[in-house]
């Protein structure tokens, strides 16, 4: 396998965890480059249910190492407690894991100010996974964050924090929250960095020396292309470039050391949070949730469901560059009798190919769909393309001939085994 740089090609949740655990087994490395504990990606092995928020979907495959890069914003003590879970049930977490000494930290008033802000703007709000990723991300912006080699420097540490507290206790009491301890996040950071400082390192080194070894990367996305920072449904976005882009910023690993893109896309359109979405249904997704699909790996938050949309994927498949898709969760179309598929937006009297950048304009904008038969029959049980029923194969020869994308996996379930490979 070559470099790849995997991306979500919607709004998040589109089964990349299951992917990228399928494609370690030829991987050597697997990096985190963007996002924070925002993310939530769901891996089953076996009987086992794993959700990575910070640590790479890498981790659980034995002798291969991970990385959380540079891009990425890291709350110590969630990053702690997401280690010692994994290794309750068995995981290995230690000299496998390297983590960038200039990833950004994610602080306690981080959580606050964003979930403040979020209630603030009322039935404006962006539906945030409240983890403090929006501030922590403005913070390095502003360069008034703190990184992963101030938490490895105890008192350095301690000084840069008693301004950071000094300041943002201040907005917080302006805002009517309550102050954040200086003793408190001091210790419990502290303990954390304690732990965590063996896996810190320098990862942009270690990534070109293995890079300089023939060592093969896999780049983990977190999100989705429509929660890019400049690229999504501003301001219905995460902070962090989560398009193929983010993975050279994010890791520090050249383009021209990247040798493809895999979107990984729903066969039909989830996303979690507000914000436009064209093609949602509440009857495909109620019919969805009540076959107990489709709640946020996160925040167990009920995604909000809808049909496929090409102008969006294909504008995705353009800023990505996607070379293949990875199209999951074919399964959860078996039982329909008809199965919508947009292909244009209409909007002021106009047809778009091209989803507009203004997100007023995007909710406004009714899809335009065509029909195409359902299957009838469980997926589950295919491992080659030949075994999917002809109109599953129509449908996902129609989703991607949309794209102009090729296909490259489908997933029809969870598990591991429920992969066809093209
Ligand atoms: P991620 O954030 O992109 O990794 O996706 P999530 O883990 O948040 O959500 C995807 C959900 O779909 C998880 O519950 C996965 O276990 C599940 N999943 C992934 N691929 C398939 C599939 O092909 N079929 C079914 N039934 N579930 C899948
Ligand atoms: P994975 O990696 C789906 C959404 C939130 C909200 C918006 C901003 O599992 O696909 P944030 O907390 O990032 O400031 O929230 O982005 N969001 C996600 N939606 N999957 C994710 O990650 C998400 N991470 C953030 O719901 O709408
Ligand atoms: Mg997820």
């Amino acid at each position: 396998m070559a470099n790849t740089i995997l991306v979500g090609a919607q709004w998040g949740d589109e089964g990349k965890g299951k992917i990228i655990d399928f494609l370690t087994e030829k991987a050597d490395i697997v990096v985190r480059s963007q996002g924070g504990n925002n993310a939530g990606h769901t891996v089953i092995c076996g009987s086992t249910k794993y959700v990575l928020h910070l640590i790479p979907s890498g981790i659980l495959r034995a002798g291969k190492a991970c990385v959380i890069g540079n891009g990425v914003v890291i709350d110590p003590v969630a990053l702690c407690s997401e280690i010692e879970g994994l290794r309750e049930k068995g995981v290995e977490v230690g000299a496998n894991l390297f983590i960038s000494d200039c990833a950004h930290l994610v602080f306690p008033y981080h959580k606050v100010l964003d979930e403040h802000r979020d209630l603030k703007k009322g039935s404006g709000k962006i539906g945030t996974t409240k983890r403090g990723i929006g501030p922590a991300y403005g913070d390095k912006a502003a360069r008034t964050g703190m990184r992963m080699s101030d938490l490895v420097q105890p008192e350095l540490f301690s000084s840069k924090l008693k301004a950071r507290l000094e300041e943002n206790n201040s907005i917080l009491k302006a805002l009517g929250e309550e102050r954040i301890d200086f003793g408190e996040v001091n210790a419990a950071y502290l303990r954390a960095g304690a732990l965590l400082a063996p896996m810190v390192t320098n990862t942009v080194v270690y990534l070109h020396q293995a890079l300089k070894e023939g060592r093969e990367v896999l780049f983990e996305g977190a999100q989705g292309t429509f929660l890019d920072l400049d690229h999504g449904t501003y301001p219905y976005v995460t902070s962090s470039n989560t398009t193929a882009g983010g993975a050279c910023t994010g890791s520090g690993v050249p383009p021209h050391r990247m040798d493809r893109v895999l979107g990984v896309m729903k066969a039909y359109t989830t996303r979690v949070g507000e914000g436009p979405f064209p093609t949602e249904n509440e009857a495909f997704g109620g019919r969805l949730h009540a076959m107990g699909r489709e709640f946020g790996a996160t925040t167990g938050r009920a995604r909000r469901c809808g049909w496929f949309d090409a102008v969006a994927t294909r504008y995705s498949a353009m800023i990505n560059g996607i070379d293949e898709l990875a199209v999951t969760n074919l399964d959860g179309l078996d039982q329909l009798d008809s199965i919508s598929i947009c292909t244009a937006y209409t909007n002021r009297g106009r047809t778009l190919e091209v989803p507009p950048s203004d997100a007023r304009q995007l909710a406004e904008c009714e899809p335009v769909y065509m029909e195409m038969p359902g299957w009838k029959s469980s997926t589950e049980d295919a491992r080659k393309f030949g075994d999917l029923p002809p109109d599953a194969r129509n449908y996902l020869e129609k989703i991607v001939s949309l794209t102009g994308a090729k296909l490259g996996i489908v997933s029809v379930g969870a598990h591991r085994d429920q992969t066809i490979v093209l």
